[in-house]
């Protein structure tokens, strides 16, 4: 614990893949001294909970900065899965085969319509299925299917390899770590932050970002804007699929499956407010084991082999929270990614990088700064 009497140049709150992208950009900046401090261990949490989908264009219902801030990170992913893999031998599985989103009754097929057209519209990569041109690119596809969309840019990555190859790019950076500790609150004097009071004692800082997920709140004061993230639990199941029944991620609107090369098939999700609660229940494995036969059939035969939860972390708004806090200085967020935190991982850290050391706030930026949220208000 030594550590703890240096001064560190940036204490980055969360050992998550936001937490561990952003230190590894700065780490890569030249920022000397680095600090991660992670209450449980690094991407325990939705991490490692997620199912790695980086489908912007099959979740999306308008091409809004939202989006766009999605189609940039995705775009990203290809560059991002190379240099972590020269810099730590390990392969994120970028899966480029693509994405479809399945319809099975009238009113999907009029969501799928709308979409087709407002992607097209807007010069988005999208390609028109019919049922039998479905089921040729993946038979697996349940009989009942009325059409499809393929979106080809829309892909999917390995997230526990993920965070195995963001942690050991950032051990051979020289970042420290601290996991097992938990940071109770932001230290600030006139105005700038000075340091986290932690379970382990008092770090002094130049900067901090917080990136703490559905545990943010726990690290607002009133002196922060207060952007209400909570938890909101989704569900999975895995199935045992060996071979593999589905080379694509595939969506309906009810649910999703995603195969792995290690012949794990995930199934999701669900979307609930349950607190910090991350058990799995009966009724939520069933919604997803319904959703996910009505994609396939053939999931039917295969062994359930395991299932877990996650809490997604959502701000008030449903946006992430990226950037400085005009209040603080030295403050910034990199939370409340609610659904995309692997998704949006590069951008996030690109972006911050670019706030942090070279205190730009780019477009981008602009439109998910944490001061859109008021103050804490004390009673
Ligand atoms: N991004 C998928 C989910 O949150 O379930």
């Amino acid at each position: 614990m030594n550590a703890l009497s240096n001064t560190f140049d940036v204490a980055i709150i969360g050992g998550g893949v936001i937490g561990l992208g952003v230190a590894r950009a700065l780490a890569q900046r030249g920022v000397r001294d680095v600090l991660i401090v992670e209450r449980s261990s690094l991407g325990a949490e939705a991490s490692s909970a997620a199912a790695g989908m980086l489908a912007p264009q099959a979740e999306a219902d308008t091409a809004d900065d939202f989006f766009q801030l999605c189609c940039q990170s995705r775009d990203l992913y290809p560059a991002f899965a190379q240099s972590l893999y020269a810099e730590t031998g390990i392969d994120i599985e970028l899966e480029t085969s693509g994405t479809l989103y399945l319809a099975f009754t009238e009113e999907d097929e009029r969501e799928l319509v709308k979409r087709y057209e407002w992607q097209t519209r807007a010069g988005l990569e999208v390609e028109q299925l019919s049922a039998s041109t479905a089921k040729l690119l993946e038979p697996c596809i349940s009989e009942r299917v009325c059409a499809g969309l393929r979106f080809p840019l829309d892909t999917q990555v390995e997230n526990r390899r993920l965070i195995s190859a963001l942690a050991t790019a950032n051990e051979a950076l020289g970042v420290n770590v601290l996991t097992g500790v938990s940071v109770d609150s932001l230290n600030i004097k006139r105005n700038r932050v000075t340091g986290i009071e932690t379970s382990r004692g008092f770090v002094a800082c130049e900067k901090v970002v917080i990136a703490g997920g559905a545990w943010t709140s726990q690290v607002i004061n009133e002196a922060l804007p207060n952007p209400r993230i909570e938890p909101v639990r989704g569900q999975m199941v895995s199935f045992e699929a060996t071979p593999q029944i589905t080379r694509h991620v595939i969506y309906s609107p009810r649910g999703y499956v995603v195969p792995r090369r290690d012949g794990r098939l995930l199934a999701g999700s669900t979307t609930e407010h349950a607190g910090f609660d991350k058990r799995v229940t009966a009724a939520g494995v069933q919604s997803i084991v319904t959703s996910a036969l009505e994609i396939s059939a053939s999931i039917a035969r295969l062994p359930l082999t395991s299932t877990w939860a996650g809490l997604r972390p959502r701000a008030a708004d449903g946006l992430p929270v990226l950037g400085p806090c005009a209040e603080i200085a030295g403050v910034f967020y990199a939370t409340g990614h609610y659904r995309n935190g692997i998704l949006l991982t590069p951008i996030t850290a690109e972006l911050l990088v670019r706030a942090i050391v070279d205190e730009e706030v780019s477009p981008p930026l602009q439109i998910f700064l944490p001061d859109r949220f008021q103050l804490v208000t004390v009673s």
